[in-house]
């Protein structure tokens, strides 16, 4: 990537800029092909560690590795002309230490060529975070619902619920804040707590399944054209069925196959004479 290719694309200084005024649209994306779709309608692309889920049919995201972010990664950065991309750091790659996690996520950003790093954390990580942004690398924070925190926080379910919830979330909300991040993503917070973060902190909230009150808004991709059919959250919006279209499409060539109507005669080759 040369500096005036990197340039060209929204850095996270400006999306951090964006705070307040249009809302920041954010799409994830694993691979160049998808990459190159999304990216002139996207603010933000997120190689996100869903990917585990998503391409790999893992559980949660545990599974997920460095390695294969590094690799995921390096594609949606092969197909980005337009948008920021950050990229997740997995889990047990940040958590141990802030040395430990500045090394990865160094990794991460000199092996894939990407704009930032997402963690996920409150409190507990703020220091981390200011760790990195002080040392160049720039954070995008995660907090709310954490999927990588699913075998200790009780499942996938929505917070904010109860007075212990809401303290919680508005203490990471002002961790975060003043950590150095330039933006964080809010997962699957109730409302008035989501609007009451998002104008209480000074950087872009990008939320999903935390209500318009948000600076921005994220979708799982695969979720949103339809093809992850594996389970749907109340927060999706399904703009495309593409999954049953692949399908339709799958059955309709081994029709084709079967009855040797596929392929014809303008598929094949015939002798040049
Ligand atoms: O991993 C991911 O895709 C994410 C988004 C859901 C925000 O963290």
């Amino acid at each position: 990537m040369s500096a005036t290719g990197s340039q060209k694309r929204l850095t996270p200084t400006r999306i951090a800029a964006m705070k307040g005024g249009k809302p920041i649209v954010s799409l994830t994306a694993y691979t160049t092909p998808m990459a190159r779709l999304l990216d002139e309608h996207c603010d933000l692309l997120l190689v996100g560690d869903s990917l585990g889920m998503v391409l790999y049919g893992m559980e949660t995201t545990i599974g997920v590795t460095l390695d294969m972010m590094i690799a995921h990664g390096k594609a949606v950065m092969r197909g980005v002309a337009h948008a920021c991309v950050a990229v997740d750091m997995p889990f047990g790659s940040y958590q141990e230490s802030k040395e430990a996690a500045f090394r990865n996520a160094v990794r991460i950003m000199q092996e894939t060529g990407c704009d930032a790093v997402k963690l996920e954390g409150g409190e507990e990580m703020a220091e981390t975070i200011a760790f990195l942004t002080k040392r160049g690398i720039p954070v995008l924070g995660h907090i709310g619902l954490m999927p990588q925190l699913v075998h200790t926080s009780g499942g996938y379910r929505s917070v904010g619920h109860s007075e212990h919830e809401t303290s919680k979330i508005r203490r990471d909300a002002h961790a975060i804040g003043g950590s150095g991040a330039f933006a964080v993503v809010i997962e699957g917070t109730v409302e008035p707590l989501a609007r009451e973060v998002t104008s209480a902190m000074h950087i872009p909230t990008i939320g999903i399944g935390a209500s318009s009150a948000c600076d921005g808004q994220i979708l799982v991709s695969d979720d949103m054209l339809g093809l992850f059919n594996d389970f749907t959250p109340r927060f999706v919006k399904r703009y495309d069925e593409l999954g049953k279209k692949v399908a339709d499409a799958a059955a309709a060539y081994a029709d084709e196959v079967r009855s040797r109507k596929f392929p014809a005669a303008e598929h094949t080759f015939k002798r040049r004479s």
